[in-house]
This record gives structure tokens, C-alpha cells and sequence, in this order.
């Protein structure tokens, strides 16, 4: 079975096993409507289990998590659910050798009928006692410090959330014209932790190019160079947050462009670019349509595009200078849409994207926060592949703002391109006084080695 479809499997799971708890908190136990969803349920965890058994399924911070990845796009679904195991100390479910319709409602009904906050030990006695063996529940306390909660949220994982996420808040645009700002504040929550705890990963995450739709990778990259950017200049947490939701939302107004212009292959005529100019103020008149509308995602939906000096675009009268939040999202956009792969044209590596964006510095960008920028990615970001001196390839793991072009590297292959059976890590930052020091030569593409980047990050 493929990736792709057992995470569909899991989802349908998931729904359905949310629809159950909901039946099951409304009706009695053997009520037509709960006994109808118990033989889907059922038949959808017959399923997964025939694939993975055990089949676990974490609730962490208000969403169910399957193997680190949270599912966000089901929250419409789960998010009741998820309350409701949080309330009752449920930190995870696990469905083991699992073959029993009554025992998955005995499960259910004593989940629905539990005290809330009881935190008893021998909670799998009880369950047992209710004649659930297979089913194994786990407390909350699971991640009793912050190291192992920080454990789970992965930064790899999270990414993949982010853009299984993006592609519902960017589908229910377009179908409802309503931005779900519950799992957008969700979103922002986790990449700003997996930003502050884990920064270097998490650049090279917005360098993989193996998702192949940039309308879903494009805000989930910004935000997180957005966010990379701003832990530098601000100090309040909650307008970070607010800050990280509106990053993730500068763009929304894409999603009302038709996919004729928005994915068209080859060059846009005059007509189709004004119909791409228009996003920033249909992006805010999206906005403004939310119950929950934040101002600051106004303002940067309205001015990412325009440029520090105002030459870009939408032309609004009477702004003197742009927000410095929406200055720095205009960087971070600038730079993923430049190493981004588009239809009409190629890529460019990090180092030459950053010359690239050096020669617009105090036309299209603020020079203090470019500077700040270049400081952080230094001049070959973590995630890139480089080629040193000695004609070994290697991949940047970690850069020094004050030692922009001597990043620690990882050397992968060999000068004749052959793969090192125990890649070697070096610091070109420490090499002062060696005689003969390891000098990265350019930036290269590492699908044209037939380097998988995933596997390396
Ligand atoms: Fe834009």
C-alpha cells in the first residue's frame, strides 16, 4: 500500500471514530443512529489494523496526531471528539489484534461516560472490566515534560500537517468563501515551536521541493521564514502568534483566482497578471469577512506585494511606508517564490536567489531586515547542497551570522560523486589555521546527482 493511501485509510478511520463519539454522546448505546456509525467505524478500523496493528492515534493539543503527523484537515470532524478525550485525560488510543463491534462501543461508552479529569491508574483495569481488552488507552501525562511533547512535534511531521492543512483552509475558500481561522491559529501555534526549538531544520524543510503544489508549500514556507525573521525583533508572544496566522494568510487571496490563470502553464498574458494583482485586495476582502478578522492579517494581505519602496502593487493611496511585519513577509515570500519551481520558470539556488534579492535591497526590500535575513539563512541555508574544493558534495546543516560563507556541513559524497559509507560532519567555521581548509565552491542542485533531499533532512 502506498503513503497516500493509508493515510487516507487512517483519515476515513478517524472520522468515522469521531462520528462515533458524537453519535455515542447523544443517543443511548443501542440507538439506530449509533449502531449504524459503529458498523462503519468498525468497518474502517478493520481496515487500518489489517495494514498496522497496533494502530495508535495521539491527542495532542487539540488534534488527533497519527505517527507525528497532526491531522488538522480533520478537525471539522474531530475537534469535539478531541475535546472530549482531553477532558477525560486521554493522551492516546490504540486498537491492537482488533476484531469485536461490542467491545469498540463498550470502549466508546465508557470514554462518553467518564468522569472528566479522572486520571486513575488502573484505567485499563476498568476498561478491561467493561470487557475491553484490545483497545488500550493511554493518560495525557504520557508527555509529562516539555522535551517530550517538543518529541512528537517534529519538525518534519508538523511541515507535512502544515500542508495537508493549507490544503484545506485553501479548498474551503474556494467552496465556502470561509477561512477556517481555527486551524490556521493551530498551524501558527506549532511553527513558531518547531521554529524556536529546532530553526535550521526547519529551513531546510521550506528548500524540499517534493511537494509538488506551491499554493501549499508557498505559505507554509513563508510563515516560517517569516517567523524565523521576526523572533529577532519581537518580544511579545502573542503578537508572534498573530503575526505567524497572517504569514500563513497573505496569500489567501489566491485561492478566489481561477486555476485556468493560477496554474496555467507558460507565460501569463496582461489580462491574466491583473487578474494575479488583484489577490492582495481579495485577500482582504476575505478577511474582512471572517467573524474573527485580525487586523494584521489585513494589513499584510493588503501590503506583501507592494514593496518597500511602493512601487509594487495594489496602488493604495495615502500609505507612506509599509507595516515592518509586512516588510518582512515580503521577503520571505520573495525568497520561496525565487527558489520555487514555477510553470514558466526554473528555480534558482538559495545563493544565487539571496545575490539576486541583494540587488533590490531598499527598492523592494527593507536593507535592515534583508540584513537580518541573510544573517539567519547565511549565504548557503541549511538544507542546500554544495560542492567544496576538494570536489566533495555536502549538505549545510547549520550556519554563523558572523561567518556567513563557512557553514557547518555534512560531506555525503565523494569527488567522484560516489556516496561516503559514514558521512563525515565538518565545521568550516573552526578550520582557522588549517593548512589546507575545506572552501565550499558553489551551491548545486542535488536532484541533478541524484540526491533524494529527503533523505538527508
Ligand atoms: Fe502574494
Amino acid at each position: 500500500m502506498k503513503p497516500g493511501e493509508l493515510k487516507q485509510i487512517v483519515k476515513t478511520c478517524v472520522k468515522n471514530l469521531s462520528l462515533l463519539f458524537t453519535e455515542s454522546g447523544l443517543y443511548p448505546p443501542h440507538h439506530p443512529n449509533v449502531i449504524a456509525q459503529l458498523k462503519q467505524t468498525y468497518a474502517a478500523l478493520e481496515t487500518v489494523t489489517q495494514q498496522i496493528d497496533p494502530f495508535s492515534l495521539d491527542i495532542l493539543e487539540g488534534s488527533f496526531v497519527f505517527e507525528g503527523i497532526p491531522l488538522y484537515e480533520l478537525k471539522h470532524v474531530s475537534e469535539k471528539t478531541v475535546q472530549l478525550l482531553e477532558s477525560k485525560s486521554i493522551g492516546r488510543i490504540a486498537f491492537q489484534g482488533f476484531g469485536d463491534p461490542e467491545e469498540l462501543n463498550a470502549f466508546v461508552q465508557f470514554i462518553v461516560t467518564k468522569t472528566p479529569g479522572d486520571s486513575s491508574p488502573d484505567l485499563q483495569a476498568a476498561l478491561k472490566a467493561k470487557g475491553v481488552a484490545r483497545i488500550r488507552v493511554e493518560q495525557t501525562d504520557l508527555w509529562a515534560t516539555e522535551q517530550e511533547r517538543q518529541k512528537l512535534l517534529q519538525p518534519k511531521k508538523i511541515y507535512a500537517g502544515c500542508i495537508e492543512a493549507n490544503k484545506l483552509i485553501y479548498n474551503s475558500v474556494r467552496a465556502e468563501q470561509k477561512i477556517p481561522m481555527d486551524i490556521v491559529a493551530k498551524i501558527a501555534k506549532h511553527l513558531i515551536s518547531i521554529v524556536k526549538s529546532d530553526f535550521f531544520s526547519c529551513v531546510a524543510l521550506t528548500g524540499l521541493r517534493n511537494y509538488d503544489e506551491y499554493k501549499f508549500t508557498h505559505p507554509a514556507n513563508v510563515a516560517i521564514l517569516s517567523i524565523a525573521l521576526a523572533v529577532n525583533v519581537l518580544d511579545n508572544d502573542s503578537l508572534l502568534e498573530r503575526f505567524a496566522q497572517a504569514a500563513l494568510l497573505h496569500d489567501i487571496g489566491l485561492a478566489l483566482i481561477p486555476n485556468t490563470v493560477l496554474n496555467k502553464q507558460g507565460k501569463l498574458t496582461d489580462e491574466e497578471w491583473q487578474m494575479i494583482k488583484q489577490h492582495p485586495l481579495l485577500g482582504v476582502e476575505l478577511l474582512e469577512r471572517q467573524e474573527r478578522v485580525d487586523l494584521l492579517a489585513v494589513v499584510i494581505a493588503a501590503e506583501h506585494q507592494m514593496k518597500h519602496d511602493l512601487s509594487g502593487y495594489p496602488k493604495i493611496g495615502g500609505i507612506i511606508q509599509l507595516h515592518p511585519l509586512s516588510e518582512i513577509v515580503n521577503i520571505a515570500s520573495a525568497y520561496d517564490a525565487i527558489t520555487s519551481a514555477h510553470a514558466y520558470k526554473q528555480p534558482l539556488l538559495a545563493d544565487k536567489a539571496l545575490g539576486l534579492m541583494l540587488q533590490m535591497v531598499g527598492c523592494d526590500f527593507d536593507p535592515q531586515y534583508f540584513k537580518i535575513f541573510v544573517q539567519m539563512m547565511g549565504i548557503y541555508p541549511p538544507g542546500g547542497f554544495v560542492r567544496l574544493n576538494t570536489g566533495e558534495i555536502a549538505l549545510t546543516k547549520r550556519v554563523y551570522p558572523n561567518a556567513l560563507l563557512q557553514p557547518e556541513i555534512k560531506i555525503l559524497l565523494d569527488a567522484a560523486g560516489r556516496a561516503i559509507d559514514e558521512p563525515r560532519f565538518a565545521n568550516l567555521y573552526e578550520q582557522q589555521g588549517d593548512a589546507s581548509p575545506l572552501v565550499i565552491q558553489e551551491m548545486v542542485d542535488p536532484t541533478s546527482l541524484g540526491i533524494d533531499p529527503l533523505e538527508f533532512i
